[in-house]
């Protein structure tokens, strides 16, 4: 079969690997991929959200199936594109990634359907959202309501930042159309979770959970990334809190969606709160996140072309979806001065034993060698029968990989292990 996966990330390198494991699998592409990932997929240069040269390729090359990864071209359509002219597609079309798209939908939906969540105004004046955030409980979160790049939500400590961020997103622009309308939430307090869940629109298999570091330094300082390091299972996470979520939140979620006319198919991602009152969504994404996929698809047992057909084709009820015992561990080397602005183009290097538990997410060939062309520029995994062994294993090959400006943080796990 000819597969194509779109996207070209550290999550989608580890897509790439996983799917390799799949014999029926004749040709594999990654549009547009990374020059990390050359070596497990034919690396197209075709940008995740030019939809109509998605579309010609997949014509082009006969695909049989394709998974559509990053957010953007989820939001954007592509599996509505891509089913409508014969492409099985591993991924929500547009109307269910409104879950994601939207974070005005997202919590009008939880309240419809009594799924709990941070307290919440939707506000489309400036005005009337300056007006709020002049007297609303502190700290407070202001969130734009589309896509931002994971850049779009401020937690204001002072009434002046809470202004600044409304400002920033409904008057300048910083987002776009994304911060036109924007959320000001209720600030949650508690260990975060983040559990990915294959869903058919019907049946809902949570993946094992995860923990995101998402600041750049140590003890969790610094701003807001992209993530720096993931580790799984999420020991906050019990069988307990588990079966709170699958009965509050994700069943719920998916049986919420499908009567709204928006069945979700796919991998759902709940971003979630462990607070004194219960479990509460902080966000939903519709794909699968980064870093979390790397280590979470580390201790998937079964075989995800496999699982991901039976999504596409309704039948999740019936596949086997088993994860490892143990701990998987994925600490991301950076550029320094990420998130911010740094240099690329500096030469990776590492031993031979060490490049299969790498996965690439800002790195490109240049004159055969690989080279660093992004802020995160690969993650390294470790697994083991505990999550120290997988740490220990994650960071000694962290060292053993050299390039001009590494960074990355030390802590990775550190709460985890406190807990
Ligand atoms: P997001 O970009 O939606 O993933 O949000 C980024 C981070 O902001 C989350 O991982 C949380 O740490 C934090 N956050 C978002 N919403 C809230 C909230 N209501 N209360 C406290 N923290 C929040
Ligand atoms: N790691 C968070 C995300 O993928 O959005």
């Amino acid at each position: 079969m000819n597969v194509m996966v779109i996207g070209g990330g550290g999550r989608e390198h580890a897509i790439v690997k996983k799917l390799r494991e799949n014999p029926e699998i004749t040709a594999l592409y990654a549009l547009p991929g990374n020059g990390g990932m050359a070596r497990e997929a034919i690396c197209v240069p075709i940008g995740a959200t030019d939809l109509t040269a998605i579309a010609a390729f997949a014509k082009e090359k006969a695909i049989d199936y394709a998974v559509v990864t990053p957010d953007d071209p989820l939001v954007l359509g592509a599996v509505d594109l891509l089913e409508g002219q014969g492409v099985p597609c591993f991924g929500p079309n547009k109307a269910a990634a409104m879950l994601e798209g939207s974070k005005a939908f997202a919590k009008d939906f939880m309240q419809r359907h009594n799924i709990p969540t941070a307290a919440y105004k939707t506000f489309t004046d400036p005005e009337a959202a300056l007006s709020y955030v002049a007297s609303c409980p502190l700290p407070t979160v202001v969130k734009a309501d589309g896509l931002a790049l994971g850049k779009g939500v401020v937690i204001a400590e002072t009434r002046e930042a809470a202004a600044e961020a409304v400002r920033a997103a409904m008057c300048e622009g910083k987002f776009g159309h994304s911060g036109e309308t924007v959320v000001v939430e209720e600030f949650l307090t508690g260990p975060e979770v983040s559990v990915l869940a294959f869903t058919d629109g019907k049946t809902v298999v949570p993946m094992v959970s995860s923990m995101d570091h998402k600041r750049a330094l140590d003890n969790d300082q610094g701003l807001n990334t992209g993530g720096m390091g993931t580790v799984a299972p999420n020991p906050f996470y019990t069988e307990d809190v588990a079966r709170r979520c699958m009965a509050e939140i994700f069943l719920p979620t998916v049986r919420g969606m499908a009567a709204e006319g928006r069945p979700f198919k796919g991998c759902l991602y709940f971003g979630l709160m462990l607070t004194p009152q219960g479990p509460k969504v902080i966000e939903y994404n519709c794909r699968f996140g980064d870093p979390e996929t790397q280590v979470v698809l580390a201790l998937l047992g079964s075989d995800l072309f496999t699982v991901m057909r039976a999504v596409t084709e309704e039948r999740l009820e019936e596949a086997e979806v088993r994860f490892k015992k143990g701990a998987a561990a994925c600490v991301i080397l950076a550029s320094k001065g990420y998130p911010l602005s740094y240099q690329k183009g500096f030469e990776i290097e590492m031993p031979e034993d060490v490049r299969p538990h790498v996965l690439y997410a800002g790195a490109k060939e240049k004159d055969g060698k690989l080279v660093t062309s992004g802020g995160r520029v690969l993650g390294v995994v470790g697994t083991g029968a505990t999550l120290p062994e997988a740490l220990a294993l994650a960071y000694a090959r962290a060292e053993e990989i050299t390039f001009a400006n590494k960074f990355y943080r030390r802590d990775i796990g550190k709460r985890a292990l406190e807990a």
